[in-house]
């Protein structure tokens, strides 16, 4: 289990482009329970999700970021809010939110589909609000853009642990 663990997150890439075959509702909700198992402080699981596979409301949406061919090619979009009345931290739960929405793409890739995390639409997440009909106690998080993968040729770079672990206290076993 661990294994696939670790395969899966080191396989997952941001997936920009998608064929045009829809997304069962079936796996939406497979994705976002996915999500509502990570963890959250005190257990408070603030998050709520918009589920959204119509293509008006996509291309409103697409108008909103400059991202606006990868809301427009996607076959589904989930959007990710946090409730602002069932917050109990600020950090916390958007920490919360961040688990939340990385474990969405890793069950995405599990089913086979492609997925990114768009984030730049949050610069008009009022307007994204009005498109979905929800009130300021939402607060939009991310949109997440997902269908079937047209490739899988995407490649992404990390650090080396050098340049990201500040110190290692403690004996080395040999
Ligand atoms: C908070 C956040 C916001 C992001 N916003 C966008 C975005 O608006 N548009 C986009 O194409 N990708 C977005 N991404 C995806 C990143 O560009 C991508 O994760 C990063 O380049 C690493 O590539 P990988 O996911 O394939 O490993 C976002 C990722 C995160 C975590």
């Amino acid at each position: 289990m661990e294994q696939h663990i670790q395969q899966a997150i080191k396989e997952r890439r941001s997936i920009r482009e998608f064929t045009e075959e829809p997304v069962e509702p079936e796996l939406l909700h497979q994705i976002i329970t996915a999500g509502i198992w990570a963890p959250s402080g005190l257990n408070n699981q603030p998050w709520r999700f918009v589920t959204i596979r119509d293509k008006d409301i996509s291309a409103r949406l697409a108008s909103l970021t400059h991202y606006a061919h990868i809301v427009e090619a996607a076959p589904a979009l989930i959007a990710v809010y946090l409730d602002k009345e069932k917050m109990y931290d600020s950090v916390k739960d958007h920490q919360a939110a961040g688990a939340c929405i990385q474990n969405m793409l890793l069950a995405a890739h599990e089913l086979g589909l492609g997925a990114v995390w768009l984030g730049q639409i949050l610069k008009n997440k009022q307007q994204v609000n009005e498109v979905l009909q929800l009130s300021e106690q939402y607060d939009l998080m991310a949109v997440v853009a997902l269908g079937y993968p047209l490739h899988r040729t995407q490649q992404s770079r990390r650090l080396a642990l050098e340049d990201v672990i500040l110190h290692e206290l403690g004996g080395i076993t040999p």
